[in-house]
């Protein structure tokens, strides 16, 4: 077994949702590494109170050059706001350690290049978190897109949705501002999970007509006052594809006023012959169509089909936190090169390309017109 240390910079939700992935790893039936949690950083003091009560952590500090000046540590997973990826990312792989880095990847499209930048001449294994598609759900999928049996693809199309963001009493948090969210609002908050298999399956859009929508333009500042809600909070992007010779419409939808969704993750892909959809509101059906004499669309039931092996029963049902854990145990498996053909956490260059496609949305909605990305000539001027 391959023991590695690992650090965590940002302690909130998801610096939570990571070290309780980490405590339960012993879920897992031979998983080759085992990672253990030794040291948290956040800002907040009070944030790392929490982590005491997690044996494994010897280290915690409110400095990032304390838990970076830790020799044993190897892998560190960062979850800060935006505003500060490019810097401590940097700040990371300087150290000399390896990334798990948080989506977007940046604050913006230049800070996501310049992560890239530096962990190409460094030489350091960095990915970026998107959990959804290891949702067996998803794997299938992703399998059913592979196997490109679904006779010419008419559409396809994938979303993340949100609904706490309806209630106009939420007071103002960093994601809903600017300069900590990034201009990309909500895209950058939720396209990376929308983008991570169409871009695995290869599907990067030639043209990209974006509809961005800010629907609340204030919200409480938690002071008795109000403050400026400035981002993007929902955004349709209408993106036409290049697959096997033909285009094909790929519509993304990421929306913070959805009603109704709590966090709702989907993917369809809909062909002539076959088809396949599968979205974590039902989170172990499994839709396929099929057209025969008669056409149809299969539901099956999936159960605990993980793409890594645990003690879960095959009968019971995936949740966040069981798909946030296999993401991990996949970026282990990659950097520790067993991954093989498996399917693996969203690469630095799929990171970059979902910021491109944003970035191409943002020219979009202000021409009021489709723009072509060009294979990302065009943006490189971005
Ligand atoms: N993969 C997912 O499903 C998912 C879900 C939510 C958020 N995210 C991403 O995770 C990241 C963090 O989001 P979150 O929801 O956990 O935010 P959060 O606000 O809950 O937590 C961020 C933490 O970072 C700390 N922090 C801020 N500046 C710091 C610094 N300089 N050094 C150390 N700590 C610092 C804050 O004190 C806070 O505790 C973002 O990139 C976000 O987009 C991913």
């Amino acid at each position: 077994m391959n023991r590695v240390k690992v650090g965590i910079i940002g302690g909130g939700l998801m610096g939570k949702e990571a070290a309780s992935a980490f405590g339960r790893w012993f879920t897992l039936e031979d998983h080759p590494v085992i990672p253990e949690l030794v040291a948290v950083c956040d800002l907040n003091p009070k944030v790392l109170e929490w982590y005491k009560k997690i044996p494994t952590v010897k280290l915690l500090t409110t400095e990032v050059e304390e838990l970076l000046d830790e020799e044993s540590i190897e892998v560190v997973y960062v979850a800060v706001p935006h505003h500060l990826h490019e810097s401590l990312y940097s700040k990371v792989l300087q150290a000399g350690k390896d990334l798990l880095a948080e989506k977007p990847f940046g604050i913006d499209l230049a800070a996501a290049r310049a992560i890239l930048h530096t962990a190409d001449q460094l030489g350091r294994f960095v990915r970026c978190s998107s959990e959804f598609p290891f949702m067996p759900g998803a794997q299938r999928a992703f399998k059913a897109a592979m196997a490109a049996d679904f006779g010419q693809i008419i559409q396809i199309r994938s979303g993340f949705l949100h609904s706490s963001d309806m209630d106009p009493d939420k007071p103002i948090n960093w994601k809903r501002q600017v300069k900590y969210c990034g201009e990309t609002g909500v895209m950058g908050d939720l396209g990376m999970h929308a983008l991570h298999l169409p871009l695995r399956l290869g599907f990067y859009p030639k043209k990209v007509f974006a509809q961005l929508q800010n629907i609340y333009h204030q919200r409480p500042d938690g002071k008795g006052g109000m403050a400026n809600c400035d981002t993007w909070d929902n955004a349709m992007l209408y993106t036409e594809v290049e697959v096997r010779g033909t285009s094909v419409p790929m519509n993304l939808e990421m929306k913070r006023l959805a009603p109704g969704e709590t966090n709702t993750w989907y993917i369809e892909i809909d062909g002539t012959d076959n088809g396949v959809r599968f979205s974590t509101k039902s989170p172990k059906t499994l839709w396929t169509f099929h057209r025969e004499k008669e056409q149809s669309w299969k539901r099956t039931d999936l159960g605990f089909n993980s793409v890594f092996p645990t003690i879960t029963g095959g009968i019971f049902e995936p949740g966040f936190p069981d798909i946030f854990q296999q993401m991990l145990a996949a970026f282990f498996m990659e950097r520790a090169g067993l991954l093989g053909e498996g399917f693996g956490c969203v690469t630095p260059l799929e990171a970059v390309m979902s910021q491109e496609i944003f970035a191409a949305a943002g020219i979009s909605h202000q021409l009021g017109k489709s723009v072509a990305m060009e294979n990302q000539k065009i943006n490189e001027k971005i």
